[in-house]
């Protein structure tokens, strides 16, 4: 705060204008702790009921929403309640409206006291769905928009203010090199947390450095496009991936995709650093993440059987990574929505406390839906064969549109699904049914690297799909599993479920102490 200090020969009235200017701070800082009720969005998904805090000039939400519902099979209305940010403004409106899939959605906001929402009960009128509640809705508007209006204005006075007085008093300061510089006892997570307002890693800079001090231990694993080996930070583990030569295209979309703004997400590989170094065919090109020991979902579960509390964790889990990639967040800072299109088990990796991070992002495509962009980056490469959609292989996909993009990452998170799900035993009655034993999708329908011909032939020819066991029919939560599985690999990309739409489902079973869940 020495920015903010008088510079020497100011009046003394400045130092009243300063005084007011930090009542006023405080002031409006309470007025930001708005808590609300939250249920079925809630920020920490292992409280799913709750509170959360709503970001400064935002409201609590209640919403309502007709939908379908695999476990009934049947249309129903669903509430969620919680806090809207300021970047969710634009995501969710404080209106009735159809949504994308032209069901009705109501979604209703309040501000005046702390968790206001709870009984706030907004309703669907079914019979004229799209009209646009008035009259009542403008007055809100204005009361709401005028003291929000007042509280900006002050805001953006006071940033320029500050702005003015920081150039003034540290004019000298501004020759020093910008950015983070890595102190002495600094751990990965305290850098990585000083640079987070960034919102998108660390500086370059310090990104070259850390590779630079990064020492090789052994190989964890090959991939088509490189190598990954167990590194060391300073005593911490991390993940080395490194690129063959031939393969830049990959490197360069995968470090373009970790730098991208507000990406960080429990569920998304947590990245530290990329680093390119030499020239021509002595090329070397790394990528340096987060490392897990129990290595990828792939590798976890030809080992592993689980009960129904594991098997929903790591389901909604990777639900929760593939959401947060798809998800575009509205804002200054917002992200783009990303399409991953090589999910695969061998691509997410299994964190200590059971739940799934999605890794390897050298194919994905950003959306920004305002210019209605699509990037591509420069990487020509195809997915993996076996978990191509049936669009992908029959090539009737419309790859300039991105919500196919999405559609056909959901295919291959149900072939996902369907291997956690074999791995997770069961009891019917009293009788406990053993896991099936891990194998991959196609596993007895095509070779152990199938052609594209193959693949084509089974999935879209045949209209084969993995078979659902005979012992998942016993049992609620497998059955549950089963027909959100079957909805994700359905051969008409349109009726496949949301990634968002599986994490609400599979909510529903999450218990956050590992007691049985039926
Ligand atoms: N961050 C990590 N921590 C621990 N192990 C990892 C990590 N990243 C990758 N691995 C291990 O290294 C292996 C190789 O990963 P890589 O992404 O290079 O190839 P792949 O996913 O197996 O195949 P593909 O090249 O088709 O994506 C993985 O299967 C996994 O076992
Ligand atoms: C959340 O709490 C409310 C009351 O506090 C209760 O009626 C509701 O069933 C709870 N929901 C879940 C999923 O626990
Ligand atoms: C939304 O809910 C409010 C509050 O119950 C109700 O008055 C309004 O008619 C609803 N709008 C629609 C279109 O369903
Ligand atoms: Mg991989």
């Amino acid at each position: 705060m020495a920015a903010m200090a008088p510079s020497p020969g100011r009046g003394a009235h400045k130092h009243g204008v300063i005084a007011l200017i930090l009542c006023l701070l405080v002031l409006q800082r309470e007025a930001w702790g708005l808590l609300c009720y939250c249920e079925g969005l809630c920020p920490d998904h292992n409280n799913f009921n709750g509170t959360c805090e709503a970001k400064p000039n935002s409201f609590c939400f209640s919403a309502v929403e007709t939908v379908y519902d695999v476990e009934t099979d049947q249309w129903k209305e669903e509430r969620t309640y919680g806090c809207l940010g300021p970047d969710e403004l634009g995501l969710m409106q404080c209106r009735a409206y159809l949504t994308k899939h032209q069901r009705p959605k109501n979604i209703s906001c309040c501000n005046e006291s702390d968790r206001c929402n709870e009984h706030l009960l907004p309703q669907i009128i079914h019979h004229k769905p799209s009209v646009a509640p008035q009259g009542n809705f403008l007055e809100s508007l204005l009361l709401v928009t005028l003291p929000l209006g007042f509280v900006a204005l002050l805001a953006v006075i006071m940033t320029v203010w500050f702005r003015y007085r920081q150039r003034e008093s540290s004019m000298l300061e501004y020759n020093k090199p910008l950015g983070l510089v890595i102190g002495p006892n600094d751990t990965l997570s305290d850098l990585i947390e000083q640079s987070s307002g960034s919102g998108s890693g660390l500086p370059l800079l310090v990104q070259r450095t850390i590779a630079k001090q990064i020492q090789l231990v052994q190989s964890v694993g090959k991939g088509r496009y490189g190598e990954v080996w167990l590194g060391r930070w300073r005593g911490e583990k991390v993940a080395v991936k490194i690129f063959f030569t031939t393969d830049e295209a990959s490197w360069v979309r995968e470090t373009e995709i970790y730098q991208t703004v507000l990406l960080r997400h429990e569920n998304i590989l947590g990245f530290i650093a990329a680093d390119i170094k030499g020239t021509g065919s002595l090329t070397q090109m790394l990528l340096i993440t987060d490392y897990h020991q129990l290595g990828s979902l792939y590798d976890y579960l030809q080992n592993t059987t689980l009960n129904y509390f594991s098997m929903i964790r790591l389901s909604l889990s990777t639900s929760c990574g593939i959401s947060h990639l798809h998800t575009e967040i509205f804002g200054t800072k917002g992200k783009p929505a990303i399409a991953h299109r090589d999910i695969k088990s061998k691509n997410i990796l299994v964190k200590r406390n059971g739940e799934c991070c999605i890794a390897d992002f050298g194919l994905a495509v950003k959306y920004v839906s305002e210019n209605n962009e699509l990037d591509f980056g420069n990487n020509r490469k195809v997915g993996t064969r076996r978990y191509m959609a049936p669009e992908v292989l029959n090539e009737t996909i419309n790859m300039s549109c991105f919500e196919s993009l999405k559609m056909a990452d959901m295919y291959s998170f149900g072939l996902v699904l369907w291997e956690i799900v074999r791995r997770c035993a069961s009891e019917s009655g009293d009788r406990y049914l053993l896991a099936d034993e891990y194998q991959l999708p196609y596993f007895d329908c095509v070779p152990p690297d199938p052609s594209f011909e193959d693949m084509h032939e089974v999935v879209c020819v045949r209209g084969v799909r993995p078979d659902i066991p005979l012992r998942w029919h016993y049992n609620e939560v497998l059955k549950t599993m089963s027909k959100v599985i079957q909805e994700c690999w359905h051969a008409n990309p349109a009726a496949r479920l949301t990634a968002l739409r599986v994490k609400k489902t599979l909510y529903k079973f999450h218990v956050s102490d590992g007691t049985k869940i039926v």
